[in-house]
């Protein structure tokens, strides 16, 4: 199977989370788009969406799914997204796709966090994938040089084939921290959080997975935490 083949797969499981008659919160990425595309297909199920990124609203709204500004609604049965690692715990690392902000607020008020990924994503110890930490503009050297203190190699994201910086959907900055072993995810997730100019890191361990739908060769496997 194709690593497409398995993202769609575990998009296809996840669809048994959906609640019907509720508002779904919707991540950001390859495998989210897999997800969105699925959703469309039950889309009269659900009373609509809310978004973790301006290209996900778009790919909502695109398959004429309703999405909501998050400021309009108090309850999220069930957030699905994708993730960069995670862990045997649950925990992950998110934001490859510029969309952590984001997706940690919506996260944070869901009832139940499904992440989809393909196998390639099950790891022992989280950060290979370097770790993405979105900042104020203004504070990105400052932020960068206490990245460093913690053991990593924190590099500007830039937009692709520029030295210019990558700006979210937030107006903010994304430093990538490469060289990072992540024994104590929820530690180091407080610890960066503390540092001023950081907006949010992109270690979810506190508000981690509820559940993993990993797509292998052998089938969807179901991790729970
Ligand atoms: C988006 O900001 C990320 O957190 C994605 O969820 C993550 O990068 C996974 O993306 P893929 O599904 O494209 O691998």
């Amino acid at each position: 199977m194709t690593q497409d083949e398995l993202k769609q797969a575990v998009a296809r499981a996840a669809i048994d989370y959906v609640v019907d008659g509720e508002i779904i919160g919707v991540g950001t990425g390859s495998t989210a788009n897999f997800f969105i595309d699925e959703l469309a297909l039950i889309k009269h199920r659900i009373k609509g969406t809310v978004a973790s990124s301006e290209a996900t609203a778009a790919r909502l709204r695109g398959h004429g799914i309703d999405v909501f500004d998050l400021n309009d609604v108090t309850s999220i049965a069930v957030y699905i997204d994708g993730a960069d690692e995670i862990n045997a715990g649950g925990a992950m690392i998110k934001g490859g796709g510029a969309a952590l902000t984001r997706e940690k607020i919506v996260a944070s008020v869901s009832k139940q966090f499904v992440c989809i990924a393909d196998g390639s994503k099950l790891v022992d110890v989280l950060g290979k994938f370097a770790l993405p930490v979105e900042v104020l503009p203004m504070a990105r050297n400052a932020v960068m040089r206490k990245l460093a203190q913690l053991g990593g190699q924190p590099r500007l994201r830039t937009k692709p084939g520029t030295d210019e910086a990558f700006i979210t959907d937030n107006g903010g900055e994304l430093i990538d921290v490469a060289g990072l072993q992540i024994t104590d995810p929820a530690a180091l997730e407080t610890q960066i959080n503390q540092i001023v100019g950081v907006v949010a890191v992109g270690l979810f361990a506190q508000r981690g997975a509820d559940v993993c739908l990993l797509g292998t060769s052998e089938g969807v496997k179901k991790l729970t935490f």
